[in-house]
């Protein structure tokens, strides 16, 4: 199969289909995922959470990112890499540069990071120096303890319209990408609409441009509390490869989410 890249995600969405993506650390996984179709795969910082036990994303560093995005690099063939810069890594354009470097050539193909409109001018300084990015607004679990837990956002009228200009302040200085991670379906619609870009919605509803989900949710081998978005594909298939095929069936029919995974 052909190599996805970012004119391969641009052209899903113009098709209007589904872009599926899933959160991968290993080589084993990503051969597993390439194999099934997923589009995209996601080394997120979650790992420090799902592989390392740690109780938020927080004390997870570029040299983890980058261990893991090797080996995710070297187990996958056509799907597209992208992963964190993580927390405290990109408080500047030039150290989000530096930072992203190191990512980059470990094997990832674009880089995520976490916030609004104050990242404008470090998406327009990355995207300058051929660094793609995936923006994350929402819900940003590195801002875990500055929005006092992990809550679902954009519920008002003024923190909707905040979102929306943020989203549109990304894509202005070069975002290729969006994840919208726990805000109300109605605002992930929305804010899809707006865009031309592809918005990648985790609990933001059934009409972002494509979906993600954290592979040990999928598979349900994680023993921390599930988010409502949460769906456990292992349920009523025998094999991973079948529980992998099946997210991806469900993404691509517009089966999930569903509104029990919805706000
Ligand atoms: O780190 C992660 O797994 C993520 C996804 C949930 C989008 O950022
Ligand atoms: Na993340």
């Amino acid at each position: 199969t052909k190599a996805v890249t970012v004119t391969t995600l641009g052209a899903l969405r113009a098709a209007g289909e589904k872009i599926t993506m899933l959160t991968c650390y290993d080589a084993s996984f990503a051969s597993l995922m390439d194999r099934c179709g997923v589009e995209v795969l996601l080394i997120g910082d979650s790992l420090g959470m799902v592989c390392n036990g740690h109780h938020s994303t927080l004390p997870v560093t570029v040299a983890e990112l980058a261990y893991h995005t090797a080996a995710v690099a070297r187990g996958s063939k056509s799907a597209m890499i992208v992963a964190d810069l993580p927390f405290g890594a990109y408080g500047t354009p030039e150290q989000a540069f530096a930072n992203a470097v190191q990512i980059m050539q470990a094997g990832a193909h674009m880089i995520k990071i976490e916030g609004g409109a104050w990242l404008a001018e470090t998406v327009r300084f990355l995207t300058e120096r051929a660094v793609p990015v995936c923006a994350h607004i929402g819900l940003t679990p590195q801002s875990v303890h500055q929005l006092g837990g992990y809550k679902v956002q954009g519920k008002t009228t003024e923190s909707a319209d905040q979102l929306k200009a943020d989203a549109l302040a990304l894509q202005a200085a070069g975002a290729s990408m969006v994840v919208l991670e726990a805000i109300p379906s109605q605002l992930g619609k929305e804010v899809t609409e707006l865009l031309t870009m592809p918005t990648i919605g985790i609990g933001a509803g059934p009409d972002c441009s494509g979906q993600v989900l954290v592979m040990h949710d999928l598979l349900g081998v994680f023993p921390g509390r599930k988010a409502r978005f949460v769906k456990n594909f292992m349920e009523g298939q025998t094999s991973i490869d079948a529980a992998v095929g099946a997210y991806v069936a469900a993404v691509k029919d517009g089966s999930f989410p569903a509104l029990e995974h919805c706000f």
